[in-house]
């Protein structure tokens, strides 16, 4: 087989740009490290991003744009996140956000959440990519979850070569670590991942003051921002999206007034139905998930039955997320 690596030069680049617009994975170097990118307003793409990285639950994905104008789209940018995204963009800092009622895109990139990370990157690959595509690019680190990120094309290649439809090569990346991460929502910003730009930086620039999450980084205030023991990535917090309904898993068959959450050929049943996938397609149903749950909770229904879905694959972060929503508030 032939290595999907290309040196990113225009024709690259342009061709890289037309597999994201079909939907279709494609590495590409940022200023932190490599990302497997995606059509973020494209659910079934953004899907095959948490397939092909094996994550075995949907952590929210960042949103790659060129500025703040594609960042506006997206999100409400309260003063404070957009004096930031102004000091520091194009830069290796990604504001959480809410996400605006029109933003298109695909829930999944929040993971159920109703904010969006957003950044651009400060790499002309990047940028011309995000351009050519036309497209808000979903993308986390282009490595097999579990692994550390990528720096390199090769690396990208050992953990995800059969997976990319492209590697755009561009050398070993500058920083080698990812962005910051601010929960920029309101005034009070908080750090929830330390990363290529340090707090105290930020901090200077903008004269604030970052709010730490963990006590233990609140009370060793003079530690660097590199000692920190842990990321906070809200993929593993139990704040997803729970309904309102009651949620009850492997139904084998539906109840008078129960909302059907179908999967593959659907149960008989007299409510509400939205099927995940009718042709039983993992993929599919993992880009339908959250949109789902929204729509069945709309319907009114007080529980929204479950059909079972397979727990391989994707299956497996589909199922965890059902069982937190049966789980409740
Ligand atoms: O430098 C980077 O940030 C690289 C390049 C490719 O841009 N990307 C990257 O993505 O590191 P990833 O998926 O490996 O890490 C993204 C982090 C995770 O900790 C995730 O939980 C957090 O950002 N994140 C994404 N969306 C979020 C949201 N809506 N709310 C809170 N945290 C979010
Ligand atoms: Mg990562």
């Amino acid at each position: 087989m032939t290595s999907p690596i290309h040196k990113a030069d225009p024709a690259a680049i342009a061709a890289a740009a037309g597999h994201l617009a079909a939907g279709r994975l494609v590495a590409f170097p940022t200023e932190t490290v490599y990302g497997l990118g995606a059509d973020a307003t494209n659910g079934e793409a953004v899907a095959r991003i948490f397939a092909a990285k094996g994550r075995p639950s949907f952590n929210p994905l960042i949103v790659h744009v060129l500025g703040l104008p594609d960042a506006e789209r997206l999100a409400e940018m309260p003063p404070l996140a957009r004096r930031l995204a102004a000091t520091f963009w194009p830069g290796p800092l990604t504001l959480v956000l809410t996400r605006r009622p029109d933003c298109r895109a695909s829930d999944l990139v929040s993971a159920g959440l109703d904010t969006i990370a957003v950044r651009a990157p400060d790499h002309p690959v990047a940028r011309a990519l995000i351009e050519a595509a036309g497209l808000p690019v979903a993308a986390p680190s282009a490595n097999l979850s579990g692994h550390v990120s990528s720096t390199r094309a090769q690396h990208v290649e050992v953990d995800l070569g059969d997976e990319v439809a492209m590697i755009l090569d561009a050398g070993p990346t500058a920083h080698g670590l990812e962005s910051t991460v601010l929960d920029a929502r309101s005034d009070r910003v908080v750090l929830l991942r330390p990363g290529a730009i340090p707090a105290d930086t930020i901090e200077a620039a903008l004269g604030i003051t970052l709010i730490r999450p963990s006590p233990q980084r609140n009370t060793a205030a003079a530690a660097p921002a590199s000692h920190a023991p842990t990321l906070h990535a809200p993929g593993q917090l139990e704040s997803h999206y729970a309904p309102r309904a009651r949620v009850r898993l492997d139904a084998t068959t539906i109840g008078e007034g129960e909302a059907l959450l179908a999967f593959g050929q659907a149960l008989p049943s007299r409510g509400a139905v939205v099927n995940l996938s009718p042709r039983g397609d993992l993929i599919e149903a993992a880009a339908n998930l959250f949109a789902a749950l929204r729509a069945l909770d709309a319907s009114g229904a007080a529980t929204i039955a479950v059909m079972p879905i397979p727990h391989d694959g994707l299956g497996e972060a589909i199922n965890d997320r059902l069982r937190r929503a049966a789980v409740g508030r």
